[in-house]
């Protein structure tokens, strides 16, 4: 790990993107923060870093996340890292029937193209540098085994992720831009606030390791990935679920 290196996560105004960045902060990483919105959590998470950096756009938004990439490239001088962690769950359902297109098509635009929009503004120049490393964080639910029914629009955009990441390793690596993909089990956030109790239960008891994950049970796997202890390492993921796919039901 370079302490000079220059870090950005997406959404780490809160959840897993905030633990991310606070364990890059740590590292000794210049930190670029994000949210789509200016947000107490936010400024708070901002506060709290020392010496880091914010930016707001919504992901979804081509021109303004390129825009926004660009403009603090020129402040900080280049990003080495990027997380494309940004990410939202909407059409939760009990029956196909209440799949809503608009939830469908926003899950979309933010999770897969969000994550594509990011790449363009930093990857000319990572090529130039002849390094970086993309880390966009997917979900077990990207597995077609552990695909439900629930959050079927959710989990399609998660294995379109996943896909991404080893289309691009295969364009770029040898470039020197390395991509891999972090999937989590389940973690406690907002996101998980969504879940019945009946959910939390069932998750809690097909965890080996008897416990829901905290946001900090899946940075070191995404520190690594930035790191250059892994630059063997391209076109993977990486599943962080406390043993939830050898035992989950
Ligand atoms: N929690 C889980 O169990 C779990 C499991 C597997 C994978 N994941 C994935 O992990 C990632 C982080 O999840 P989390 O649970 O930490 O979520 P979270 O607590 O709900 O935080 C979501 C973050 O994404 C930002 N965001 C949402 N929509 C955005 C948009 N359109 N443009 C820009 N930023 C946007 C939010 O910014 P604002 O604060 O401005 O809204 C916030 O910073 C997501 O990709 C999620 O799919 C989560």
């Amino acid at each position: 790990m370079s302490a000079t290196k220059t870090i950005l996560i997406t959404g780490s105004s809160r959840g897993i993107g905030k633990a991310i960045a606070t364990l890059a902060h740590k590292q000794g990483y210049t930190v670029i923060l994000h949210g789509s919105k200016e947000s107490p959590e936010l400024e708070k998470t901002h506060k709290v870093l020392a010496g880091s950096y914010k930016i707001v756009f919504d992901v979804a938004d081509k021109i303004k996340t390129q825009k926004a990439i660009h403009t603090i490239i020129k402040e900080v001088g280049g990003i080495d890292v990027l997380v494309n962690n940004a990410g939202i769950a909407l059409n939760i359902v009990k029956d196909i029937s209440e799949i809503d297109d608009e939830k469908a098509l926003q899950e979309w635009k933010v999770n897969v193209l969000g994550p594509i929009h990011c790449i363009q503004a930093v990857l000319p120049s990572m090529l130039k540098k002849e390094k970086g490393s993309v880390i966009t964080i997917a979900s077990i639910k990207a597995y077609p085994n552990y695909a439900t029914l629930s959050s079927f629009t959710y989990a399609h955009t998660k294995s379109a992720v996943l896909s991404l990441t080893k289309s691009l390793a295969k364009a770029y690596s040898s470039k020197g831009v390395r991509f891999n993909a972090v999937a989590p089990g389940y973690v406690s956030t907002d996101i998980s606030k969504t879940w019945s109790k009946e959910s939390w239960d069932r998750i809690n008891s097909g965890i080996l390791l008897n416990r829901i994950a905290k946001p900090e049970d899946i940075a070191p796997m995404v520190m690594f990935l930035a790191s250059d202890e892994s630059s063997y390492i391209t076109g993977s993921d990486f599943l962080v679920d406390g043993g939830y796919s050898l035992k989950g039901k």
